[in-house]
């Protein structure tokens, strides 16, 4: 179940239901060149307006489960994505990828992103996946994982564009929401083709694409390579959304890239990793030009507070304090001592114990 905080926000209006345009393709306004400072260039994904430049969270399995997409969606974070869904287990009703379903409607807008590569258990997942309603469904074009690619699903795909862009096609036809995909430059590096193939999906009809700059081989080694990303975005024929992705980790990157690149968005993946506050870092500075001080020990600790809650109510409490383990450590980087507070969290199995835990750091790092 949801936590306490995901069902209050179940409980808001939905936003009204979403049309589909008469080709499909977004409905960007019309901007006039001369007074364009005047009028931000909205970003949307068919009739979901992300307003101008979103930043958007990345899928991330293990890190974007709901309770740390709430804390993004707080710090203002665009548009947010589930983990990476099995096709198969979700046919299968497997618990792991079903629980990966649950949003809650204050994260709206949100991509659920499903990854596989047969046709019929894509199709049906797309189905079950209609069903719950999520505003986006999103495809995992891009995932370097061995396991996943070796069976063709994620970066694998990159092997075979023609399967890509079919299995694309059909997801498109079998659905009423917008389909995203998320991918990378190509396989590796002598084979690159994604000024094409962005093309090709959005002619079979997906309504915005991801970028990850590299390509599969380097999975996540070497610097992102976003002059391909503009490509794509140069492209003339190119009218869906453009989002690029990798490495952006401070305001500063985040304004540079936007400039240098042209992308309509970015999304933001490690560098929201207990940082959550990168979204409002990056919104600050885009406004005003200065740079936020950096979260306080008393921000640090709510949000490990909150994290920890909201994971024990959705997840139960056993499960919740295992799953929480993993997150301290991102949240108190760079304190010093914190290795012994850190072992006491990610040893401690009661719950009281824990918050107890997380207000001595409090103490002992407030100034
Ligand atoms: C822990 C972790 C899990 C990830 N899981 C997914 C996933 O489920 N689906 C996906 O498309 N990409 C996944 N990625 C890739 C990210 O979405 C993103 O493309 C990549 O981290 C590059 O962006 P960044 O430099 O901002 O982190 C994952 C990355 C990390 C670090």
């Amino acid at each position: 179940m949801p936590n306490n905080e995901i069902n209050e926000a179940k409980n808001k209006p939905s936003p009204k239901p979403k049309t589909k345009s008469a080709t499909g393709a977004p409905q960007r306004p019309k901007t006039n060149k001369k007074n364009s400072y005047l009028c931000p260039r909205m970003t949307k994904i068919r009739d979901i307006d992300l307003g101008d430049f979103p930043l958007l969270l990345a899928p991330m399995e293990d890190v974007s489960d709901p309770p740390f997409r709430v804390l993004c969606k707080e710090q203002g974070a665009d548009m947010m994505y589930t983990e990476f869904i099995s096709v198969e287990g979700l046919i299968r009703d497997a618990v792991k990828s079903k629980i990966k379903l649950d949003f809650a409607e204050a994260e709206r807008p949100i991509g659920i992103q499903i990854f596989g590569a047969e046709l019929t258990s894509m199709i049906r997942a797309t189905e079950i996946i209609e069903e719950i309603k999520p505003d986006v469904l999103d495809i995992n074009f891009g995932c370097p994982v061995k396991k996943v690619t070796s069976k063709m699903m994620g970066a694998g795909i990159l092997r075979d564009i023609p399967l890509m862009i079919r299995l694309a096609e059909a997801i498109v036809k079998t659905s009423s929401l917008p389909v995203t995909v998320k991918t990378r430059l190509g396989w590796d590096e002598s084979n690159k083709p994604i000024v094409e193939v962005a093309e090709m999906l959005q002619d079979v009809g997906i309504a915005a694409i991801s970028i990850h700059g590299r390509t599969r081989k380097q999975m996540y080694k070497g610097e992102a390579d976003w002059s391909l990303i503009a490509k794509v975005k140069e492209n003339p024929r190119m009218h869906i959304p453009v989002f690029g992705n990798g490495d952006i980790n401070t305001p500063q990157k985040a304004v540079e890239y936007k400039n240098k690149y042209g992308v309509d968005g970015i999304m933001i993946g490690r560098a929201s990793i207990g940082n959550p506050w990168i979204f409002r870092d990056i919104k600050h500075f885009q406004k005003t030009g200065e740079i936020l001080p950096p979260p306080t020990i008393h921000e640090r600790v709510d949000a490990a507070k909150r994290l920890l809650q909201m994971a024990t109510q959705w997840k139960g409490e056993r499960l919740g304090i295992l799953e929480t383990r993993r997150h301290y450590t991102n949240y108190f980087k760079g304190y010093a001592g914190i290795k012994e507070f850190r072992h006491r969290l990610v040893t401690e199995d009661n719950l009281q114990a824990l918050y107890q835990i997380l207000e001595e750091i409090r103490q002992a790092y407030s100034i």
